[in-house]
């Protein structure tokens, strides 16, 4: 058997075969010290050592560190990054999964550099283990061909829209087109234009996460009231479908002859598609890419 591991922003997504792990966040900090006894034992479950220092991870890290979602470039390269892979191959062990092959995603602007030190700190983590570092949207593409195999005989255009990053790869005949991969902006494009957008009506700082939430619900807590931000999230809900308009914009420039469109990511449920090109929606939602990674490990 074999793993399919999605680091993404928001979530890492932890997938063998059939079978699915809860969704943890992507955050990670330094560790402190929690007195209340019953929720340092629940602390250690996210605890682990990096770098001759304790990390927390996952929810852990966000409610003790007040860790925010990382918004920089370059995450594949932090120690935060090496503490959630090393956080995510725990629990992909933990769950009993096989590990001998295992398949990581990055985003498709991550160059070679990056997928290098990706795959050295697997080999780090797992030595002897068949390793292998893609562009997230080549996990989408494995998920839908299972259902599809006739988009391996096609030209295609993958558009994964995820918190960081929209990721563009096309596809022809099941091969990624060199210079195709590209990203965007993602969900974050439309939390910055809100956040703006809200910067007069409601001051203070509001953080991302709650931002995010307003984006979907039209509906922000501050000050410990609840506040109708309908006009504002839909504008900037526009905003994010006009970051992927551009992005079919531009693939069309590259590659004219594109036969089908298909969108992935969590950020998929926040555009307008009557706007959009016709397309298909990859199967499997928020786990579309850990799916085809892990179809790909199998082939490791
Ligand atoms: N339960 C949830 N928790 C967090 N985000 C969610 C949830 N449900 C939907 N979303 C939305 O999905 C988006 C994240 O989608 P996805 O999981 O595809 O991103 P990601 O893979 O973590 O990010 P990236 O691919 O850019 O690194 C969020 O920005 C949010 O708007
Ligand atoms: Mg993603």
């Amino acid at each position: 058997m074999s793993v399919g591991i999605d680091i993404g922003r928001s979530g890492v997504k932890i997938v063998s075969g059939e079978k699915r792990l809860p969704i943890f966040p992507a955050v990670a900090c330094l560790a402190r010290p929690i007195d209340e006894p019953e929720e340092a034992v629940r602390a250690v479950a996210q605890t682990c050592e990096f770098g001759g220092r304790k990390w927390f991870w996952g929810e852990t890290a966000e409610i003790h560190g007040q860790a925010q979602p990382g918004n920089d470039p370059g995450f594949e390269m932090t120690d935060g990054y090496a503490v959630i892979l090393q956080a995510a191959i725990g629990q992909a062990r933990l769950a009993g999964m096989a590990l001998g092959r295992v398949a990581l995603g990055v985003p498709s602007e991550a160059g070679a550099i990056v997928r290098e030190s990706v795959a050295q700190r697997i080999s780090a983590i797992l030595p002897g283990t068949a390793a292998r570092v893609v562009a997230q949207p080549a996990g989408v593409l494995a998920t839908v061909a299972a259902q599809r195999p006739e988009v391996l005989q096609q030209t295609v255009a993958i558009i994964d829209v995820g918190r960081y990053s929209t990721d563009v790869a096309i596809s022809v005949r099941g091969r990624p087109v060199a210079g195709s991969l590209f990203s965007l902006p993602g969900v974050r494009g439309a939390v910055d234009v809100l956040t703006g957008a809200l910067r007069q009506r409601l001051p203070g700082t509001i953080s991302f996460e709650t931002i995010e939430v307003a984006l979907r619900e039209s509906f922000v807590v501050h000050r410990m009231q609840r506040v109708n931000v309908a006009k504002e999230a839909r504008q900037a809900r526009e905003h994010l479908t006009a970051i992927v308009d551009q992005a079919v914009a531009r693939i069309q420039t590259l590659q004219p002859d594109v036969e089908a469109l298909i969108l992935a990511g969590g950020g998929v449920d926040l555009l307008d598609s009557g706007i959009l090109p016709p397309h298909m929606r990859a199967p499997g939602g928020r786990y579309a890419v850990a799916d085809g990674l892990s179809r790909i490990a199998a082939r490791l």
